[in-house]
């Protein structure tokens, strides 16, 4: 009596289980929670970025794969950064995005995430390859900052080319301003370094007159833009900006102080924001050099996905072993509508 019941017993466990491993097989779908941190929420360009990449990361879900994403945003500083990682990892995620506040100070962020074994997908402000090579589960998604600076060069070198008046005093030389973004970003001095030169390359004769650390921002810009406005007047011929914003902000400069069209000099940005792009199409910035966010994006989103199912890995493109870079692209009035329908050809 009591061996039948033993029996009856094996057999319903039995039953159980298998009833239980079928279930998960097909049920169970794998999970992917996204921690992501940004460096700061009042910066145009990342709010873009950060809206793509939600996009991006929303549509890798299916039935197989359960995808949840919680933002934070580092309001500038470092400290608050490091304590929502912490936050962040013991809410369960398995994959960490994070734009460093300082991009030179990752090293407690890394320390956390290796600790519960979370890669990170470090995006935008680039680590130096030093701290990269910390633990081989670190990765970064950016674009090459070379590359923005040549083609804004270039951009400029068509148009100077094309267009004598360009050059407003005859002088042979083109008087340009810089407007460079945050000290120490990678996007910043050599973006300026390689538009100057790709100019000089080019067989321009350039002046510099002056060169201001506006951060990005385009109301530090304007401020900066007033004050060279009012060292050297009508002399500047073109003005390169490390970013639309601040590009922008120069505009400001100008329109506060009631330029006639015809004494503006030639503005040029980068990035392509949605308000980039608009003031191409005003007139008001000659042209950008488009930051790919929906192609960043999704190698985030792609990276993030190949991480959590061991799927997919071959199919990314890696530099250097972990670091994935989406090409820039030139932007003009000719070939705005392209970029505000995402329909430009990727190379
Ligand atoms: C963009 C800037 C942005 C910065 C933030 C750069 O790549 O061009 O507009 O402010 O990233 O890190
Ligand atoms: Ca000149």
């Amino acid at each position: 009596m009591k061996k039948r019941k033993t029996a009856g017993l094996g057999i319903l466990l039995g039953m159980t289980a298998l009833l239980f491993c079928g279930c998960k097989e097909k049920e169970i779908p794998e999970k992917l929670h996204v921690g992501i941190t940004y460096y700061d929420q009042s910066d145009t360009y990342m709010n873009e970025l950060i809206g793509s990449i939600k996009e991006s990361l929303k549509e890798t879900e299916n039935d197989k794969l359960e995808v949840t994403v919680t933002i934070r945003d580092a309001a500038g500083l470092q400290k608050n950064q490091n304590d929502q990682v912490e936050e962040l990892l013991d809410e369960g995620c398995n994959i960490l995005c994070v734009n460093l506040v300082d991009r030179a100070d990752p090293s407690e962020i890394i320390d956390f995430a290796r600790e519960r074994e979370v890669p990170i997908i470090f995006f935008n402000r680039e680590p130096v390859a030093e701290d990269l090579h910390q633990w081989d589960k670190l990765y970064y998604v950016g674009a090459d900052a070379k590359q923005s600076g040549k083609l804004q060069g270039e951009l400029a070198v068509d148009l100077i080319k094309e267009n004598s008046q360009i050059d407003k005093n005859k002088d042979g030389k083109i008087q340009y301003v810089v407007l460079e973004g945050e000290m120490g970003h990678q996007d910043a001095i050599i973006r300026t370094e390689n538009a100057v030169n790709t100019l000089k390359e080019n067989g321009i004769e350039v002046e510099k007159l002056s060169c201001k650390i506006a951060n990005w921002k385009r109301a530090q810009a304007q401020n900066r833009m007033e004050q060279i406005i009012g060292e050297y007047q009508n002399k500047i011929e073109l003005v390169l900006s490390n970013n639309d914003e601040m590009a922008l902000g120069a505009v400001d400069a100008y329109k506060k102080l009631n330029y006639t069209s015809a004494a503006l000099p030639v503005f040029l940005g980068i990035d392509g924001t949605e308000i980039g792009l608009q003031a191409v199409e005003d007139g008001e910035l000659w042209g950008t050099v488009y930051n790919d966010k929906k192609g960043q994006a999704d190698a985030i989103a792609k990276l993030a996905t190949a991480l959590i199912t061991g799927e997919g890995m071959e199919d990314i493109s890696f530099k250097n072993e972990r670091y994935v870079y989406l090409p820039y692209y030139k932007v003009t009035a000719e070939n705005l509508a392209e970029f505000r329908q995402g329909t430009f050809v990727t190379k």
